[in-house]
């Protein structure tokens, strides 16, 4: 039983509520006990927490370097008006292609390690955040499926998720940062990750994993596609309708996440403070 605040599970393999605590103002026995906590659940959701920008960075900083401090994710342009669905920029290419299952910057060199993110402004109705566990996914496999994925690896992009969707990005004065769209080599993952301070394995899958070595790409798209199916389902998935000034952070080494649609002609202003991996353990193997 933590000392330093309550936790209550979710309904899932994973995820729970922490009350009776202030992020802000963390002690470090009381930090040392939430990361344990942390790696236990694997996503943690903070309501009524109300961070500013500063305090946001600094506790997302408590768990490592970030890859980037705070970045809005957010159909609001800084005119204050609304990004609307038909208007499919770049920046609505990028909200739209984030509703399909993902791990954060499996695309780039270093995948991710977790990510802080809190909700300013949210919709009158959807819009929720989904995650799914991915360790209780491999556990979940058919042993002759574990024993084939453990031997596979796949690409990872963002150029090839955002194309499969249907968002391909054009636009070249784009007020999106192009961040992801990069045009290094594309890095090459395990299917099969082993979590670097657990020691738990589970399935690196999601959009933007494609071209499995060794397979034709249909056979590779349909071996992946079937794996997010399964992967992907209760009770592996908790969705969280969010209220403004809660705060969440969770585990990119072991779980995926999704944003659900909502009206676009209302406001989501979300802000994701983005956790570095370990080059030890989140490096592509390419
Ligand atoms: C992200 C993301 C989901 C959401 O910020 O990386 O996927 O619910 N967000 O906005
Ligand atoms: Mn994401």
């Amino acid at each position: 039983m933590p000392q330093h605040f309550d936790v209550a599970p979710v309904d899932a393999t994973f995820g729970a509520v922490v009350t009776n605590l202030k992020l802000a103002n963390l002690d470090e026995p009381a930090f040392r006990e939430l990361y344990a906590t942390w790696l236990e659940h694997a996503l943690l959701i903070f309501p009524g927490q109300f961070l500013t920008r500063e305090q946001q960075i600094a506790f997302a900083r408590r768990f490592g370097a970030l890859e980037f401090e705070m970045a809005a994710i957010s159909n609001v342009k800084s005119d204050g008006t609304l990004r609307r669905e038909a208007d499919n920029d770049d920046v609505v290419k990028i909200l739209k292609g984030n509703m399909g299952w993902h791990a954060d910057s499996t695309y780039m060199p270093l995948q991710a390690k977790g990510a802080v993110f809190s909700a300013k402004v949210v919709p009158s109705a959807r819009g929720e955040t989904g995650w799914a566990d991915m360790r209780a996914a491999y556990d979940a496999l058919d042993a002759a499926v574990r024993d084939r994925v453990e031997r596979l690896s796949a690409y990872h992009s963002l150029h090839y998720s955002q194309a499969k969707a249907g968002f391909q990005h054009k636009d070249k004065k784009s007020e999106y940062s192009g961040y992801g769209l990069h045009d290094g080599p594309v890095p090459l993952r395990p299917l099969v990750k082993t979590h670097p301070e657990t020691g738990r394995k589970s399935l690196l899958i999601g959009r933007h994993a494609h071209n499995i070595p060794g397979m034709e790409p249909e056979e590779s798209e349909r071996l992946l596609d079937g794996l997010v199916e399964f992967a992907c389902q209760a009770p592996r998935t908790y969705h969280h309708s969010w209220k403004p000034g809660e705060a969440v952070i969770w585990d990119n080494r072991c779980l995926l996440h999704r944003a659900m649609p909502w009206d676009m002609t209302e406001p989501r202003i979300m802000w994701h403070s983005r956790i570095a991996g370990d080059p030890a353990s989140e490096a592509a193997i390419n």
